[in-house]
């Protein structure tokens, strides 16, 4: 089937009260919007339009997602009007269009697509996804006739007493044949919220004698919209819990499950072990036989098989290769890749720096714009200066190079292999291959000093009492 989708994100979500834009409220480390966005891309449509309004800067800033189209919704007035604000960008497409709701981050494709089935199998112009919800008041209901067919959706606000008591609620997830759009602009404005209901598309439809469902496939632990805070906790509990779940089955060991927080979108390899209090955020993958330990934040990395990430730990935008050790208290910044075996100690900064193979730098470095061979061993607090107050610029060093401790490298500059840095050096100019580079002051020894400096001290302290006596 061609399908498009559209997702809603324009709303005010005043009821969040938050000045972040309702969709841009992270569960496991992914807006929802972006949650929503990934189940759309699995069901291979035509085009995807993200609705949005006067937020949509940081909407499109917030979507990684390639090939995703933008329409603007300038003001909120509702979820019909949003839809037809996408229309123009549907523009010569023939199918079914598929709209989503922004802040519903829990649906899953296979429903989606077991509901296309149902909708493609009727031949129906309008179908619409509903599901049962334990509290239908934050719902649509959906009213059926006594044939059982639907009649109408009614929002809680409009619904009368027993319209209140219908528990089988609108998903708002539809349906919709391109050649039935045209029944968007026919829908009226509903009075009580000054708003144009895509609810009302259902009714509408019936009317025009089209073939129009409601399916009731859905399970409220998929379908919750998220309109409160109260509403944003839960369905974070729903997403952790289910996620930890799945991959708990597929043989990852979590030491406590409590405080873990694992993404949508992150993969784990068999044998991982994962302490509490750790957050895997973004397109993360883990290769086999990992341990994280305790604190640790990694967002968007590919890590190794049997890499150990030891406490207090933040690993953004990076990659570690197999085997290798980071941390504990280290921070891996953005362009950062970790050699096969490497070890990267407690205090150490690394931002854009590769580091070569079985290289070490156990404790309080910054290594920034550089590059670093293989065997490297870096000491004690080494800083590589890259920036210059204007413009960043590279350190590189070859393999098997030895920087003693306390060394900083003002950028640019290189090292030759197997050369060997002198501690407390400040490196200013290129080292060849194999030198032993030194820039610090020959040590002198004042033999006695420390008995003259006391001898001084007395005579004045002695100098000085006389004076006083004088005077009094
Ligand atoms: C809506 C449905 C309700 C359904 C529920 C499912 C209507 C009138 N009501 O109610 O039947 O049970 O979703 O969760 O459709 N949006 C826009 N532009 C707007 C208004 C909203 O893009 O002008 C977006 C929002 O950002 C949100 C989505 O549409 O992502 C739903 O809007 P919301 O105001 O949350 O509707 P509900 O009251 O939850
Ligand atoms: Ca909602």
């Amino acid at each position: 089937m061609d399908i498009s989708c559209i997702i809603l994100a324009a709303g005010d979500g005043k009821r969040m009260r938050s000045s972040l834009p309702k969709v841009l409220h992270s569960i496991c480390g992914t807006t929802m919007l972006s949650s929503v966005l990934n189940t759309a891309e699995k069901l291979i449509p035509n085009k995807i339009i993200v609705v949005a309004g006067r937020h949509m800067d940081l909407i499109k800033k917030s979507v990684q997602a390639k090939d995703v189209l933008f329409a603007m919704q300038k003001e909120p007035k509702g979820t019909g009007h949003a839809v037809q604000c996408a229309e123009p960008e549907l523009k010569g497409f023939k199918g079914t269009i598929v709209v989503l709701n922004g802040d519903s981050p829990l649906v899953r494709p296979e429903t989606i697509r077991k509901f296309l089935r149902l909708h493609e199998s009727k031949k129906n112009s309008v179908s619409v996804l509903s599901f049962i919800a334990e509290d239908p008041a934050a719902y649509g209901r959906v009213v059926r006739n006594i044939s059982g067919e639907v009649t109408a959706i009614v929002e809680d606000k409009n619904a009368d007493k027993a319209e209140k008591k219908i528990d089988e609620v609108n998903s708002g997830v539809y349906a919709i044949s391109y050649d039935v759009l045209y029944l968007l602009d026919e829908i009226r404005m509903n009075k009580t919220k000054r708003e144009y209901y895509l609810t009302d598309i259902i009714s509408l439809s019936i009317k025009k004698g089209l073939k129009t469902s409601a399916f009731c496939i859905g399970r409220e632990d998929e379908f919750m919209g998220v309109n409160t805070k109260e509403e944003f906790y839960r369905a974070s509990h729903m997403m952790r819990e289910s996620i930890i779940k799945k991959w708990s089955k597929k043989g990852i060991n979590f030491i406590n499950t409590d405080s873990v927080f694992i993404g949508p979108e992150v993969s784990l390899g068999l044998g991982t072990t994962i302490y509490p209090n750790v957050y895997i955020e973004g397109k993360t993958r883990i290769g086999r036989g990992a341990t994280i330990y305790p604190n640790v934040r990694i967002s968007n990395c590919i890590i190794g098989r049997n890499v150990i990430i030891k406490d207090s730990t933040v690993i953004e935008d990076s990659i570690i290769k197999d085997g290798a050790s980071i941390g504990p208290f280290a921070h891996i910044r953005p362009g950062t890749e970790v050699g096969s075996g490497a070890r990267i100690g407690n205090f150490v900064e690394l931002k854009k720096a590769f580091i070569g193979d079985k290289t070490k730098a156990s404790h309080l470095s910054y290594i920034g714009d550089a590059k670093i061979g293989k065997d490297v061993n870096i000491g004690a607090g080494t800083i590589t200066c890259n920036y210059d107050g204007e413009k960043k610029h590279i350190t590189m060093i070859g393999d098997g190079v030895f920087v003693g401790s306390d060394t900083q490298f003002i950028a640019p500059v290189k090292v030759g292999k197997g050369a060997y840095i002198g501690a407390g050096s400040t490196i200013t100019g290129d080292v060849p291959a194999g030198a032993l580079a030194l820039s610090r002051v020959r040590q002198k020894n004042l033999l006695g000093w420390a008995k003259n400096k006391q001898r001084a001290r007395s005579k004045e302290q002695r100098a000085r009492k006389g004076k006083e006596k004088k005077i009094t």
